[in-house]
């Protein structure tokens, strides 16, 4: 559709309720408008846009988009819409603890009541840290408003002593070598000033590049827009972009569940997949899905994965760029230009009535960085579905950021309760620990963890450090950071907590890693799990009250996509002046 093409009455829009009727409550509103030093012509019988905006001071990765909020407005008013901005709670993966994925369901609730409870038309989202982008997602899905995500963007590449740094990554790459005393605390505080250097989040193809990837290939930004750097310019633009493009979208009556159909949750898996990305994708996806009414299961990822290679070469999955180089191979639109075969390129976005003409004339810059398909950076996609006695209902595997050798592996296993008292305990010699050992931790889940916090990169212990060894098999029900690496099989469904099989793992039990063969097996017997299984107890509640008593009651598991259970469950919610 051309700008301005079709224009709805004021009568049309949603927020015609709450402004153009006759009666007291309209004259109300009016009036408060005016309070808010608004004419009635710079508003009335124009889309109010909603600007969703995850702003704070406690939060790095979104600290610039206060300011860049006012590009969305510019882009708003020129094209004709009342844009509002609402603050709305910020999810900082690195401050907020246990888990920022505690609290991803808590700021979808407050999306989805935010916009079903103003007088609002479209809705313009602001985010990108990790769980940001699928909790605003799964809000605006279940309200279904016309919505245009704008992703915070990655930060500058990190710089130190020559090298380039890797959010995360080289963090915990560096935090190693201290541990294993190749560097010192003199070192270590020039890192601390190099690692992250402006705003954005993180760089490298963790969970926040992968997610604002994701939410581009399903077409809810403008194209090209999860790659663009914080700081960049056209960041801005992108922003006055994504504002002239939601008034559009209200007028042209295209809503979120147009755009989020099967086909683009597809082609999100494939492009996460075909990026090397973040396992944390695989339980965002399902419950962003869920919410729009699509069904995506755990196999769907490994049967995907089976047909698409890894082609970003992007750090960690693959071993050079960051997202900065990334984008300027051509970004996303760079990539899904290499997989247009297995796209489904027929279905709308927020800016073309299909993908194709989105795509159309979009070219790579760069074949080292986004490769081309017979140079993949893998063969096939970046993470596998395992399955067996020790996960009934799934675990997942990111397989490129693991030692080879070690993905078909047997091994003795040494089993940690929780996470505290691994951290006293793993450096124990008592525990007999070595290369060929399988570290399990239990007690990392979603009830567990609680909130499956990213525990699942268990650390080496000191003196197999010091050995040189980077990488061992580890099995949890934990998550992992997008941008950690190594042999780590995570999200084991059901979780310890409430009684799936890794809670009658015992130290000393063989269990056999088979990434090739998609399996994950403890070589016990059925009848001494049975046995065991008699004599468990399950722990206590974590929560007495407040959300975490909601969270615990509600809460999925992961092979579902820890979404709760009262706001994944299909069915209508009025509109607040439906009659
Ligand atoms: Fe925000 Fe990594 S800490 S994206
Ligand atoms: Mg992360």
């Amino acid at each position: 559709m051309k700008p301005g093409q079709v224009r709805k009455a004021p009568e049309e829009l949603r927020s015609h309720q709450w402004y153009g009727t006759e009666g007291l409550r309209s004259f109300s509103h009016r009036a408060r408008t005016r309070q808010l030093g608004y004419l009635p012509e710079e508003h009335l019988g124009k889309p109010v846009i909603a600007i969703l905006n995850t702003w704070s001071d406690i939060n790095p990765c979104h600290v610039h988009l206060r300011d860049r909020a006012q590009a969305v407005k510019r882009g708003v008013w020129q094209a004709g819409g009342f844009p509002l901005e609402f603050p709305v709670s910020t999810l900082s993966e690195t401050f907020q603890k246990p888990t920022p994925m505690l609290y991803r369901n808590l700021l979808a609730m407050e999306t989805e009541e935010l916009l079903r409870s103003y007088p609002v038309d479209g809705a313009v989202l602001m985010g990108g840290c990790d769980k940001s982008t699928p909790a605003l997602l799964m809000g605006a899905a279940s309200v279904d408003l016309p919505t245009v995500f704008v992703p915070a963007g990655p930060m500058l590449p990190g710089h130190w002593r020559g090298e380039i740094l890797g959010s995360g990554t080289d963090m915990w790459k560096y935090w190693d070598d201290k541990r294993a005393g190749l560097i010192g605390d003199c070192e270590m505080t020039e890192l601390e000033s190099g690692l992250a250097r402006s705003p954005g989040h993180c760089m490298t193809m963790g969970t926040a590049s992968t997610l604002t990837a994701a939410a581009e290939a399903l077409g809810v930004t403008v194209p090209g827009a999860s790659s663009i750097p914080a700081v960049d310019s056209g960041h801005d633009r992108m922003a006055a972009a994504s504002g002239l493009r939601i008034v559009e979208l209200v007028h042209q009556d295209r809503k979120l569940s147009d755009i989020l159909t099967a086909d683009a949750f597809t082609d999100a898996v494939t492009t996460v997949l075909g990026l090397g990305g973040s396992t944390n994708a695989v339980i965002h996806l399902i419950a962003m899905a869920g919410r729009a009414g699509v069904r995506l299961t755990l196999d769907d990822f490994d049967r995907i994965a089976r047909t698409v290679p890894v082609l970003a070469n992007v750090r960690p999955g693959g071993q050079t760029y960051l997202m900065e180089d990334f984008h300027f191979a051509g970004g996303l639109p760079g990539f899904l230009s290499r997989i247009t075969d297995l796209l489904h390129l027929d279905r709308p976005t927020v800016s073309y009535d299909s993908m194709r003409e989105q795509l159309d004339g979009v070219r790579v810059h760069n074949d080292d960085v986004i490769r081309p398909r017979d140079k993949p950076v893998a063969h096939e996609g970046g993470v596998a579905v395992l399955r067996g006695n020790l996960c009934p209902d799934g675990a997942v595997i990111k397989h490129i950021a693991a030692e080879p050798h070690l993905l078909r592996h047997t091994g003795r296993a040494v089993v940690f309760d929780d996470y505290r008292s691994m951290q006293r305990t793993i450096n124990d010699p008592e525990l007999g620990i070595t290369a060929d050992t399988v570290l399990v931790l239990r007690g990392s889940g979603p009830k567990g963890g609680p909130g499956m916090p990213e525990y699942g990169m268990l650390p080496i212990p000191d003196h197999l450090l010091k050995q040189g060894v980077r990488d061992m098999v580890r099995i949890s029900d934990a998550r992992m950071s997008g941008t950690s690496y190594g042999t780590c099989v995570l999200h084991v469904a059901p979780e310890s907590h409430v009684g799936g099989p890794l809670a009658l793992v015992r130290t000393g039990d063989s269990i056999t890693l088979d990434v090739e063969g998609r399996s994950l097996q403890l070589n016990v017997e059925d009848d001494e799990l049975a046995r065991r299984r008699a004599e468990w107890t399950p722990p206590a509640e974590r929560y007495e009250r407040g959300y975490g008593a909601l969270y615990n009651e509600q809460i999925t598991q992961a092979d579902t996509g820890c979404d709760f259970e009262f706001l994944a469950r299909p069915g209508k919610v009025r509109d607040p002046y439906a009659g």
